[in-house]
């Protein structure tokens, strides 16, 4: 394959599902045809602050508005938007449908127990936000400051972001599944002084020691005086540490139920979100207020089609990127009914998503790939008893979704009669970037389709940088202009920003991605330019000798069930053990996950048996990152491929790791070289034996 030609998915028919006329009594969708996307697409492109001065009048209140739209470009990472208006998300998502309709469901809860649900108005949703940004007031948060979050799936943690974005403060929500470890470096790399926490969490029926976690990382965060505890399981074994640690119940019942919003600037910052990264230290991506307002707003409105009475459910949790804007802000600011979920797709059983759907008369549905797959292979009996016909559309995120998968998502969930959004976005976008509008767009399984309004897709040789025009090509995904949700920075780290994002093609936004773009125009995003795609490449060079050169290129990164993780970051957790020399971890192929953790460890002189070291290896990564990292397999090895440089050769551990060499290949050098490429820079050939030879050997 070469790059810039077709590829074997251009080649293959592939079946296209047009979109349904509207059943009797359903809306019209808001983009109702092909010719509509097409015209609001070009003027999106070509005179970007016509359309989104118009859109950001019409989908935000704005305290005072703004006069210029857009400013700064990609070059100078300078990108700003709406810069002289005033605006506060959270009036947005709440107030001004608290002040006309108070007695709309802003949120239903489902929780982790099967017959336990609430639903809370608009009205109450004012009130508790609120009480607890006075709290935050009362504490000495002010505009500007930053607040870590670090809750269960309970209405309460949508409560906390809401309440920063009321008083200004910036919130850095924690997913609740990552460690002590990862807890505290990220409040000390973003300046917490606050913390909002909850006693404990519950998940799939198992308990979550949220609080003594986080008493863990605040032993080595001082500067965080004080430690908001909602009390979701009221255990009293607990451990509570007056005068920083203070109830949640106590101190908002003692504040009255409403608070100003604070007017900011548009440029102030919103939140920020961390991320993997190529090296060990994960990045704080900042959002500003109103572009990533905007771009969840109109995004959720248009992609999932929503209507008044609509119920939306993204099934991610709030700490990563996908609860901020389709879970909190996108639902909430379009006035919709967002479900708050706590438990996971098999607790108590397989059927839970489609019991929740059944329940709550949930019309648009948003889960990950790794879920479909997962919930494909237990079986349709779980899926068949259910009422499923409020739904209308359905959305995929996360990663590729395998055209199996999609054809099951569309035919035993969507009832062959729902919209299928397979959408692709990342953490630094804000809001989606690549997707089909239902009822608009007909979609191919495996594709992403076409870009969301403003956004301008490049696809790039990955070696010169040169744009690949027309259809049939493959490079790396890129962004030509800016558009209102695209992340400004890394906290504290303008460089790295600049490094990751804009210096490895000038002029353009680099998603670290690969993608083709095939006849019809329809984009196939391959994921990270780092394992599977890299690979890709590998037939026709040797690697991406820019991505190579550029200080930061997010080489490393992969992609576990949805879940972005640096293998940096999981290497550096290996070596902290005292048994581990040295550790190089790679993304293997994995039928439900999309990609494995594979570690390939060597070690110090050590008493104990290999059984024992995967263990407690295995044991190193989930207490340094969180049990989401958890590694598939550890391989020990007497030694690492290494160059004579002392570089550690990746491309041969992944292809070892993957089997895709095997014992057998060892007898003829001819096929290792076909397979494993060029072996002429390893510093000692006879590691490959010994590699392949340390994965066969089963513990
Ligand atoms: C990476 C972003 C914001 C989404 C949740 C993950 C991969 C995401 C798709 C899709 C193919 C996808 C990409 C991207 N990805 N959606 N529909 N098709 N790949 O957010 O942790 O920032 O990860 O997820 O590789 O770069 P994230």
């Amino acid at each position: 394959m070469s790059i810039g030609s077709a590829n074997e998915t251009t080649a293959d028919p592939v079946p296209m599902f047009h979109p349904h006329a509207p059943r009797p009594g359903d809306p019209v969708p808001h983009i109702p045809s092909m010719a509509h996307y097409r015209a609001m697409y070009e003027e999106s492109v070509t005179k970007p602050d016509v359309f989104f001065g118009k859109l950001a009048q019409d989908l935000l209140s704005w305290h005072k508005p703004f006069n210029q739209v857009s400013h700064g470009n990609f070059h100078e990472g300078n990108i700003s938007w709406f810069v002289d208006g005033q605006v506060n998300a959270c009036y947005n998502c709440v107030d001004r449908h608290a002040l006309v309709n108070p007695n709309k469901v802003a949120i239903i809860w489902e929780a982790d127990e099967m017959d336990h649900h609430r639903s809370i108005t608009y009205g109450e949703v004012l009130a508790e936000v609120s009480r607890l940004a006075n709290v935050l007031l009362k504490y000495g948060v002010r505009r500007g400051h930053a607040v870590a979050i670090y809750m269960p799936m309970v209405p309460e943690a949508v409560y906390a972001m809401l309440a920063c974005a009321r008083i200004g403060a910036v919130h850095s929500v924690v997913f609740a599944g990552f460690s002590a470890d990862a807890l505290r470096d990220r409040m000390l790399d973003a300046k917490c002084r606050l913390l909002i926490t909850a006693d404990q969490g519950k998940r799939g029926g198992k308990t979550i020691q949220l609080k003594n976690i986080a008493d863990e990382a605040l032993a080595e965060c001082p500067a965080v005086h004080t430690v908001i505890v909602f009390q979701r399981t009221n255990d009293k074994s607990v451990p509570f540490h007056p005068p920083r640690d203070i109830w949640w119940h106590e101190e908002t019942s003692n504040q009255r139920p409403y608070c100003p919003c604070t007017p900011m600037n548009s440029e102030d910052p919103l939140f920020m979100l961390y991320t993997s990264g190529s090296t060990g230290k994960p990045k704080g991506v900042l959002h500003t207020t109103a572009g990533y307002l905007l771009g969840a707003t109109a995004t959720t409105k248009y992609i999932f089609d929503l209507h008044e009475g609509d119920v939306h459910a993204c099934m991610a949790d709030v700490g990563w990127i996908t609860g901020h804007s389709y879970i909190v802000y996108g639902p909430l600011s379009n006035g919709a009914t967002t479900v708050v979920f706590e438990s996971i797709p098999t607790y108590p059983n397989a059927g839970r998503y489609w019991d929740l759907v059944d329940k709550h008369k949930v019309t648009s549905f948003y889960t990950a790939p790794t879920a479909i797959r997962a919930l494909r292979r237990l079986g349709d009996d779980f899926v068949k008893p259910y009422d499923l016909s409020s739904l209308r559309i359905l959305g995929s995120v996360g990663e590729p979704i395998n055209p199996d998968a999609w054809m099951w998502y569309h035919a035993i969930v969507g009832r062959s009669r729902c919209a299928i959004v397979d959408t692709y976005w990342q953490t630094e976008t804000g809001s989606i970037i690549i997707t089909p509008l239902p009822g608009c767009t007909p979609t191919k399984p495996g594709s992403a389709t076409l870009p969301f309004f403003g956004v301008d897709v490049a696809v790039l040789d990955p070696q010169t940088g040169e744009e690949l025009k027309g259809n049939g090509v493959t490079g790396v995904l890129a962004v030509r202009n800016s558009f209102p949700s695209i992340a400004r920075t890394i906290y504290d780290n303008h460089a790295r920003y600049m490094d990751t994002y804009l210096l490895p093609y000038k002029g353009f936004y680099f998603s670290g991605d690969g993608v083709s773009r095939d006849e019809d125009g329809y984009y196939w995003v391959r994921g990270r330019v780092d394992g599977t795609f890299h690979s890709l490449f590998e037939s026709t060079q040797d690697y991406i000798v820019r991505l190579l050169t550029s200080r930061s290129a997010p080489l490393d990164v992969i992609n576990v069930a949805g879940h972005r993780l640096s293998t940096a970051e999981i290497e550096s957790a290996l070596i902290k053990h005292p048994a581990c020399a040295e550790a190089a971890v790679v993304g293997v192929p994995d039928d439900l996950t999309g990609q494995a953790i594979v570690c390939f460890c060597t070690l110090k002189s050590s008493d104990l048996d290999n059984k024992t070291l995967s263990a407690a290896l295995t044991a190193q990564v989930r207490a340094h990152i969180g049990p989401f990292a958890t590694p598939k397999r550890i391989i020990i090895t007497p030694d690492l491929p290494k160059t004579r440089s002392g570089k550690i050769m990746r491309r041969i551990l992944r292809k070892v790791a993957g089997r895709e060499v095997v014992q057998e290949d060892l007898q003829d050098d001819a096929i290792l070289k076909i397979k494993l490429g060029d072996l002429s820079t390893l510093a000692d050939p006879a590691v490959v034996a010994l590699l392949i030879n340390s994965v066969a050997d089963r513990l």
